[in-house]
């Protein structure tokens, strides 16, 4: 262990802290009684933070208590909860958990979608309340004969394509610029897309760059038969538009593992028949959890180690 001090201001697994209390002096942050008093007294010392979207937002008024930090390991692929900027122009380091989850999140996106399309929770609920003998479960909507529009063909969006050849739909993405390698049929905005389409999938990052970039007109061109599926993030669906699309029968039905304000989920989604919602479980498997909890402590353990990060985000790369 060396005495080099990290805080982590809310809980990771027992792994990680484990496995960082081995290797560094390791300050919970979230056992303080009096966090502000914590960082007054001791902040001047840290000089890395392990941080998750527990954390709150990791930006300059944090940067500004923690004068002699290095480098942010996110728990994480998304890292909108930092002001990764902020970091860079102070010349701190932001490192997140690429790679290791994109499968499971495609995974998990695919799911949803069948879901949401073959309304499956309903149908359970339809069991255990009893009503099966008394009458078959309603017909649902089909994945037949759909095109898929995916906004975003990053990572994750090319695994969630790569899974849906083989459900024989078409498929079409829109994201910054057109990619040269990609056969999929490229749309150059998003209601361009949604027009083309009758499923859309959002696996954009987060942040100010992508917020509300589905908004009531995409909802629109998404239309009547349309269903949304949401693995990104709250912020990138106009919140409001989406549960007023839903009611009124804009677009058919959507599929959400995120919200605008997590954990909170709004009463008029949740009063919803037409929706199916998830507790943001997209890289939520152990086997996957734990993938990402090793990233972090790999990238503490490489930077400390003089190794520089493992997987730097592009701002600070
Ligand atoms: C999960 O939402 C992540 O960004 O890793």
């Amino acid at each position: 262990m060396t005495d080099t001090a990290i805080l982590m201001p809310a809980p990771m697994p027992a792994a990680v802290i484990d496995a960082l209390d081995r290797r560094f002096a390791l300050h919970r942050l979230w056992e303080q009684p009096d966090a502000g008093a914590f960082l007054a007294d001791h902040g001047a010392a840290i000089r890395g933070l392990a941080a998750n979207t527990l954390a709150g937002r990791v930006d300059a008024a944090l940067f500004d208590r923690l004068p002699a930090l290095e480098i942010v390991a996110n728990f994480g692929v998304g890292y909108d909860n930092i002001d990764a900027r902020a970091a860079a122009d102070r010349g701190i380091m932001v490192t997140n958990t690429p790679g290791v989850l994109d499968a499971e999140v495609a995974d998990l996106t695919i799911g949803l979608l069948l879901a949401t399309i073959r309304r499956l929770p309903q149908a359970d609920r339809y069991v255990r309340e009893g009503r099966w003998p008394h009458a078959p479960f309603p017909l649902s909507p089909t994945l037949r004969g759909r095109t898929i529009g995916i906004l975003g063909l990053g990572a994750i969006g090319k695994q969630i394509a790569r899974r849906l050849e083989g459900f024989d739909v078409r498929l079409a993405y829109h994201g910054r610029s057109r990619q040269a390698d990609v056969a999929y049929d490229y749309h150059d905005t998003p209601v361009a897309l949604a027009t083309a389409c009758d499923v859309l999938i959002a696996i954009v990052p987060g942040g100010g760059g992508t917020r509300h970039l589905i908004d009531a007109d995409v909802l629109r061109a998404l239309g009547a038969n349309g269903v949304l599926v949401n693995v990104a993030r709250g912020s990138v669906v106009d919140e409001p538009a989406l549960i007023e699309a839903l009611q009124s029968g804009t677009i058919l039905a959507a599929g959400l593992d995120v919200y605008a304000d997590e954990p909170s989920v709004p009463d008029a989604l949740l009063a919803l028949p037409n929706v199916v919602l998830l507790p943001h479980l997209g890289s939520a498997s152990e086997h996957t959890r734990a993938a990402m909890g090793q990233l972090v402590v790999d990238n503490l353990t490489s930077w400390f180690g003089g190794h520089g990060p493992l997987t730097p985000v592009p701002e600070t790369a």
